[in-house]
């Protein structure tokens, strides 16, 4: 397996690869060591004989990338450019990899143009897996292929606000179908794209997206991380026992992005308007700021017992699970959508870039969530975010509808990882033939 570079492409990977392994794979999973350092406590010890971790050596100077910076999601954005340059200069290193181990077959990111030539030089098939929303992909294979035609639903689209996203979409499009090109004709398997998602929250982008491209989209399953079972408790989660049932809502926007000085106001006075407690993790591009500095004046003094601020990463998925938390503020990435409906966490959606808008709109549609409107300009209002954690937390607004998601995706079990299972091994068997 070889994920792209980001904390949200390699975790969905290491969680397809523990599902495998269930199924008699063995997985080495390849990326650069600080990536890999992002996960390498999230291997259980009794797959430890089933996955390997393997780093690819980069070509650059430690000057570049200082050793102190362990994980991706703590690098700053000016190194994690240094970091995505080295990748691409060290294919050979990659290559040689292959070499090594020789697998039977490689699973690449899509935003991987290199990869899979280099295996197939080697005769070793690849299987791209997407770890981004079937809405999302189908949306930008159908504004690529066919603008003009009816798209399943049209509750997914841009807002104006939105629309430099647009272009950026289009240019991915371009990336991938050039990737396409590139390997066109040489690679038996490349019928079927694996992606990340279930059949029950978006069977139909699934089957509109394979009618699109003509190769069969094969979901994968929600791939949410289990929450680690750690029974050292924390003080954030000792703060946490003492709220009431579902009284408190969970806020972050994820490992990549970092919300403007304006989103940052307008969540901090949005949460002191709305009558839920919060938990917020505030990260900053900065790597040593001070809270009192980034924060509106005053906030934290108004916080109290209400709330807590984290700063830089929280245990998010053993968050979510607690019975105290009753909503989700969350910028959509598909994790985190992912990890809602997996654990019946209703969503204040507040989307900040490129699938991000798409997911939103997504959330709305299947009834899990509301989004929080932005004004003409694209800025956020406070009170329209006091207004909707309000009706969707305070008031179990959505509920009902996200309870019937949970067990609807708690009941389809790892039915989708069979079928995965069964098309890997046939594709393995082909290129042993
Ligand atoms: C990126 C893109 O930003 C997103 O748009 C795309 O859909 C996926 O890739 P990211 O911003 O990291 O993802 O968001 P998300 O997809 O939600 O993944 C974040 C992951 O980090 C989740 O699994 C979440 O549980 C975890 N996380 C995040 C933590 O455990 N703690 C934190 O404090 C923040």
């Amino acid at each position: 397996m070889f994920p792209w570079l980001g904390y949200g492409h390699i975790t969905p990977y290491l969680e397809l690869a523990k599902k495998l392994t269930t199924k008699g794979f063995f997985i080495y999973l390849c990326s650069t060591e600080i990536t890999l350092s992002s996960i390498r406590t999230k291997i259980p010890p009794n797959l430890s004989n089933s996955i390997e971790l393997v780093p690819l050596p980069l070509e650059v100077s430690p000057d570049d990338l200082p050793e102190k910076y362990h994980t991706t999601n703590g690098l700053p954005p000016h190194l994690m450019v240094k970091l995505k340059e080295a990748f691409d200069n060290s294919k050979q290193n990659f290559s040689s990899l292959l070499q090594k181990h020789k697998p039977d077959l490689l699973i690449f990111d899509f935003l991987q143009p290199w990869a899979p030539p280099l295996a197939e030089a080697l005769n070793i098939p690849s299987v791209i897996f997407i770890t981004s929303s079937s809405v999302m992909t189908s949306f930008m294979f159908h504004h690529f292929s066919d603008p003009g035609a009816e798209f399943p639903s049209e509750n997914i689209r841009f807002r104006h606000y939105e629309s430099r996203f647009m272009d950026e979409l289009l240019a991915n499009a371009r990336d991938c179908e050039e990737r396409e090109k590139g390997s066109a004709g040489v690679n038996m398997s490349r019928e079927i794209v694996l992606i990340k998602g279930s059949r029950e929250i978006e069977g139909r982008y699934i089957e509109y997206v394979s009618g699109l491209t003509g190769k069969r989209f094969v979901p994968v399953g929600p791939l949410v991380q289990e929450p680690d079972d750690q029974k050292s408790s924390s003080e954030l989660l000792s703060w946490l026992d003492q709220k009431e049932a579902k009284s408190t809502v969970f806020v972050s926007f994820g490992s990549e992005y970092f919300l403007s000085k304006e989103d940052m106001d307008g969540i901090a006075h949005g949460l002191l308007q709305s009558k839920a407690n919060f938990i917020w993790v505030v990260r900053f591009p900065e790597t040593e700021v001070l809270l009192e500095d980034k924060l509106p004046e005053g906030f934290l003094d108004k916080v109290g017992e209400r709330g807590k601020i984290v700063q830089g990463w929280a245990p998010q998925t053993r968050i979510l699970v607690h019975p105290n938390v009753g909503g989700f503020v969350s910028h959509c990435g598909w994790n985190s959508v992912m990890e809602s409906f997996k654990f019946g966490v209703p969503i204040v959606a507040v989307p900040m870039h490129l699938d991000q808008p798409i997911n939103a709109r997504l959330v709305e549609e299947v009834g899990a969530g509301e989004e929080v409107l932005r004004d003409g300009d694209g800025r956020l209002n406070a009170e329209t975010v006091a207004a909707v954690i309000n009706r969707v937390v305070v008031e179990d607004g959505v509920r009902a509808k996200v309870d019937e998601i949970k067990a609807r995706l708690t009941l389809m079990g790892d039915g989708e990882i069979d079928e995965v299972a069964r098309e890997l091994m046939s594709i393995c068997s082909k290129s042993l033939i």
